[in-house]
């Protein structure tokens, strides 16, 4: 394998997942803090039907605010990176890592999403996280919105589905590159912003139940959330004046599943319908012609001022990034297996392919291939901002000897090195998890990406200590 010496080897997390500390210094209750999980869930409900519902009603909306506890609302919890903030950065820091994902938890900063709820120990806490990074030398991105925001923000003004959360957010992503713009090396202000269109919840904080037509409202919303986008590269080139402007989505690698035709032309939709809609937006400025046919199968009227149309096009991402964790089969017919992928709980089957612990296509070749498509499509640096796999892990002899992981890292390297000779700009890497975290579909512990262990169960019994898997070894060689 052969990668280039500036090459930035990673790893990422999300504040949500991450962070805990809620009701705790000054921070506000957000979205994710209202995700319902019982522990006493069996396999099937946990991780066939909860991992791909990240929908909320009025009602269990009003069921997270009567309740202050954890166990049933685990994004509260995390791994409570705010207590252990110092030791996790050394962790990074003796794995080699050349950078670090996270993301900034909005209502740590802004409790309500308001300007005049600035909470300064919030702010001084993020101060302290990048002044730990940089002087443990690792370079930081982070992503001002990974699925979490203030729930005052959806209970005063209904989400995205509101334009006036344009201003809200454009108010928070000016704030953070006035002050931490120095700091951050990396800007990405939307996680996997397609994620929107599966999960309303995580990706625009839409009630369902609340809702009548919500295709239209959806689509509506990323459109809010593209001009969010595109106002946030503006303030950003005024303020930091540098080209560190991401965008990502959750990359769709699709197969057609024969030469029949008509497969190649359902693949064709679905992979623009899943990546190029997004990505075509915010990487080149504009929606393409095929939108038209989108909406209309969706029964969606999008009407675009022609503001809206200038502020896209002046305004447009410096570098593409993704997550990828499996590839799927796009068919007019129906096929004989159904498995799922992230943020799928439906999708055809690979036959050549196998499968993680949770039905997730594992393809490395499908990195090569979507690193292709990414790169040549806006020749704009690529950064693979999330990979990585999820399973079952066991603790002995105070380690975890995952075989498992280090074989997926290793092939999935093979496949990004055989890009990087296919002359695509790839530029760095950060795997996903890389400490133990709640996983964002399921809402478990057991589902863990980590490199390190981190010891809670998914009621958080256990001590949080960290343990070094062999993954970890493994990856901290590689990088060497
Ligand atoms: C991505 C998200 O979609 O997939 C992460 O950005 C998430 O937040 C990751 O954790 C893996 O999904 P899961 O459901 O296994 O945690």
């Amino acid at each position: 394998m052969k990668f280039p010496k500036d090459f930035l080897w990673g790893g990422a997390t999300s504040a949500c997942q991450f962070e805990g500390g809620f009701g705790k210094n000054g921070r506000g209750i957000n979205t994710q803090d209202c995700r319902y999980f019982d522990p006493s869930w069996d396999y099937d409900t946990i991780y066939n039907h909860n991992a791909y519902v990240s929908d909320m009603t009025r009602d269990g909306l009003n069921k997270a605010l009567a309740d202050d506890g954890v166990v049933n609302y685990p994004m509260r919890h995390g791994v409570d990176f705010v207590t252990h903030y110092k030791e996790d950065i050394a962790l990074l820091k003796e794995l080699g890592l050349k950078i670090y994902r996270m993301s900034i938890c909005w209502s740590r900063i802004f409790p309500t999403g308001e300007m005049d709820s600035l909470n300064q120990e919030g702010v001084d806490f993020y101060h302290d996280v990048f002044r730990e990074l940089k002087n443990s030398g690792l370079k930081v991105m982070v992503t001002m919105c990974h699925y979490d925001f203030p729930l005052a923000l959806v209970q005063n003004y209904g989400g995205w589905k509101n334009r006036i959360m344009i201003e809200k957010f454009v108010n928070y992503s000016t704030f953070l590159l006035k002050e931490y713009g120095e700091e951050v090396d990396y800007w990405l202000p939307f996680n996997e912003i397609n994620a929107a269109r599966f999960s309303h919840w995580d990706g625009l904080g839409i009630l369902l139940d609340e809702t009548e037509n919500i295709d239209q409202t959806v689509f509506e919303a990323v459109h809010y959330q593209f001009i969010a986008n595109a106002l946030t590269v503006k303030a950003a080139k005024e303020i930091v004046g540098k080209n560190n402007i991401c965008a990502m989505v959750a990359a769709f690698t699709i197969y057609p599943a024969t030469c029949n035709p008509d497969d190649v032309m359902q693949y064709l939709e679905d992979e623009r319908n899943a990546n190029w809609y997004y990505l075509d937006v915010m990487a080149r400025g504009y929606y393409p012609a095929y939108c038209r046919q989108l909406w209309e199968k969706c029964h969606v009227t999008m009407d675009i001022s022609e503001e809206d149309k200038k502020i896209l096009s002046k305004n447009t991402v410096d570098i593409v990034t993704f997550s990828y964790y499996a590839s799927q089969v796009a068919s007019v017919d129906e096929l004989p297996e159904v498995t799922t992928g992230n943020m799928s709980g439906s999708v055809y089957a690979n036959p050549y392919l196998h499968k993680s612990d949770f039905g997730w296509t594992l393809d490395p070749m499908g990195l090569r291939v979507i690193l292709n498509k990414m790169y040549y499509r806006y020749l704009k640096p690529v950064f693979v901002t999330e990979n990585g796999l999820g399973a079952f892990d066991t603790m002995e002899d105070g380690t975890v000897h995952d075989d498992y992981r280090i074989d997926y890292l290793q092939r999935h390297f093979e496949a990004m090195s055989a890009a990087l000779n296919d002359g695509v700009d790839l530029i760095g890497y950060t795997m996903w998890g890389i400490i133990d975290l709640v996983s964002c579909g399921p809402l478990t512990m057991d589902k863990r990406y980590g490199v390190v262990y981190v010891d809670y169960d998914n009621s958080f019994n256990g001590s949080g200590k960290r343990y070094k898997k062999d993954s970890y070894y493994w990856y901290q060689q590689f990088i060497k």
